[in-house]
């Protein structure tokens, strides 16, 4: 099947970041967006963002946090414990986390098993989500097991990342207007997880434009990349950033049509609540999961492509980690700085620029997003 995607491809991507290079500029936005400060700190405002992610298919993991039959993750999207597992088909499948006896959750974390066995009274589900087994069934005359079978949510496998909907159909369109994210050949090297006194959607802008590069990260991506320089595209409700590393002079030698994006981070971002960014021999997914007004789990999964056995690759990834690493932790601490001030009374409004482009898209695509639920 055509995929249509807006977003351009390497040898464009180097070729537009060259000439901005020569002629020191970025993309521009075509007008700046201004978003009301009470838009992040308004329950009724969070209650319908939740409610949002409940609607729309949203990145849940990467295919490659659940490599075999029997694997699982299980965590809460929009406030909703969910378990994803591939099935002895290969199928992945996502259920509500609770079990139909009584309620409680049958996994937590990731691992892989070929049962869920709920930790209450025992009760055992398949990997389909089928109810196999109920310790002393004859208490529960009538019970039809065909029926009681973990509650399914609409699950997509594609580019890579599985996708989850709980209460209205997939809308593929969404999922068509990506690219490839993640090839074969990526395998899961880690997956944290942690909570940030910050309003999800500050966490993330954070991810949105290059134009702190040189203010907040002035000793971690500063020496290696431009300040206020990126391609700025959207696709549907998505958008990607491109981050070129000052290296990508290099490709100035490069035959056009063979450059590549090897000099080049970027980050997508997967509207409404997970961004992808790519880096040399490195995939980092993070999922945010808003919990309250203030507060957000931060759950990032770690890709790589690269032998781990090969000793010298290995030490150049394990500094790259520890850049972005760092690079990250600034990032977190401008988000936990402007949500203080924002019961300052300072600001009725943000202003994003046009180099903030991506955020007024981001913005605008929920604003429409909720208005069109009411
Ligand atoms: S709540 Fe799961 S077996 Fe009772
Ligand atoms: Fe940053």
């Amino acid at each position: 099947m055509q995929r249509t995607t807006a977003f351009s491809d390497d040898p464009s991507v180097v070729q537009r970041v060259l000439d901005h290079i020569d002629r020191r500029t970025t993309d521009l936005a075509e007008s700046c967006w201004r978003e009301p400060v009470e838009n992040y700190r308004s329950e009724a405002r969070f209650a319908a963002e939740r409610a949002l992610l409940r609607r729309h298919a949203v990145a849940f993991c990467p295919s490659a946090a659940l490599p075999s039959p029997g694997s699982f993750v299980a965590r809460d999207a929009g406030g909703t414990p969910i378990l994803a597992v591939r099935g002895g088909d290969g199928r992945v499948r996502a259920f509500r986390n609770a079990c139909r006896h009584r309620g409680s959750q049958l996994a937590s974390g990731a691992g892989c098993q070929q049962a869920f066995t709920c930790r209450y009274h025992g009760w055992v589900y398949g990997l389909d989500g089928s109810l196999r087994h109920v310790p002393h069934e004859h208490g529960f005359p009538g019970l039809d097991k065909g029926t009681r079978g973990l509650v399914p949510v609409q699950t997509v496998e594609a580019q890579g990342l599985v996708f989850v909907t709980q209460e209205a159909p997939l809308r593929d369109a969404r999922l068509d207007a990506l690219p490839p994210l993640i090839g074969d050949g990526w395998r899961l090297a880690n997956a944290t997880e942690f909570e940030i006194d910050a309003n999800w959607k500050i966490l993330v802008e954070g991810f949105l434009e290059g134009y702190h590069i040189r203010s907040t990260h002035a000793h971690t991506f500063y020496p290696l990349q431009y300040d206020n320089l990126n391609v700025v595209e959207r696709s549907g409700d998505h958008s990607r950033i491109v981050f070129p590393y000052r290296a990508i002079e290099r490709q100035r030698d490069v035959e056009p049509s063979a450059r590549s994006a090897g000099m080049l981070t970027y980050v997508y971002h997967l509207f409404p609540s997970a961004m992808l960014a790519t880096f040399p021999g490195r995939i980092v997914m993070v999922v945010l999961e808003p919990l309250s007004i203030d507060r957000t789990r931060f759950v990032t999964y770690a890709l790589t492509d690269r032998d781990p056995s090969d000793g010298d690759t290995q030490a150049a990834f394990e500094r790259g980690v520890d850049l972005v690493d760092a690079g990250a932790a600034e990032d977190r601490e401008v988000a936990c700085a402007i949500q203080r001030s924002l019961g300052s009374g300072a600001n009725e409004f943000f202003e994003f620029g046009l180099f903030e482009g991506a955020i007024g898209h981001f913005h605008r695509t929920l604003t429409a997003a909720l208005d069109a639920a009411r």
